[in-house]
């Protein structure tokens, strides 16, 4: 995803005004950047690390060492499908193979649209109700093939008709 000056600095302005002339910021300000934009994006380090004076290249090695910040973007829902122990006996496999063949993507990828990312986890804690997914923070339990991607497809409608646009 690139962004065009104008709308990177309206963005990222008044992060560079909150660190500037202040020391030992990289974790704050690559938070700040994060929060901002979805990830720690390349031509964003750059942007604030010109306006602040720290090279990019030492912004991003600061960020390559903390499992916090994310290089890629991250779909508006992230979709957690548990894989552990209790929800592989109960078919997760089958339900990754269903949103891996629906949605394009495989585990940790997001898709083209950005409204969703697949991450594989461990187990979610609800054992009871396996096998699980999880999109943002509801629990979905006791899912199939089939009833997960009907929760997506609500999801992407709601989307859509909040924006006003068909999908
Ligand atoms: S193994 Fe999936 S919730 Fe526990």
């Amino acid at each position: 995803m690139a962004f065009a000056i104008s709308e990177m600095s309206a963005a990222l302005d008044p992060i560079v005004e909150k660190y500037r002339d202040k020391q030992g910021v990289a974790i704050p300000l690559l938070a700040d950047v994060q929060s901002e934009v979805g990830y720690v994006a390349q031509e964003a380090l750059e942007y604030v690390g010109t306006e602040l004076g720290i090279p990019a290249a030492e912004l991003f090695g600061v960020a390559t060492f903390y499992a916090m910040f994310r290089f890629q973007p991250q779909g508006k829902h992230v979709v957690r499908l548990c894989r552990g122990t209790a929800c592989h006996v109960q078919g997760s496999a089958r339900i990754a193979e269903q949103l891996e063949r629906t949605l394009g993507v495989k585990d940790g990828e997001t898709t083209e649209d950005l409204m969703f990312t697949i991450q594989h986890v461990a187990c979610l804690g609800c054992c009871s109700l396996a096998p699980v997914m999880m999109v943002d923070s509801t629990v979905h339990g006791r899912m199939t093939p089939e009833s997960a991607i009907a929760v997506l497809d609500g999801l992407r409608d709601e989307s859509c008709k909040k924006e006003g646009v068909s999908c």
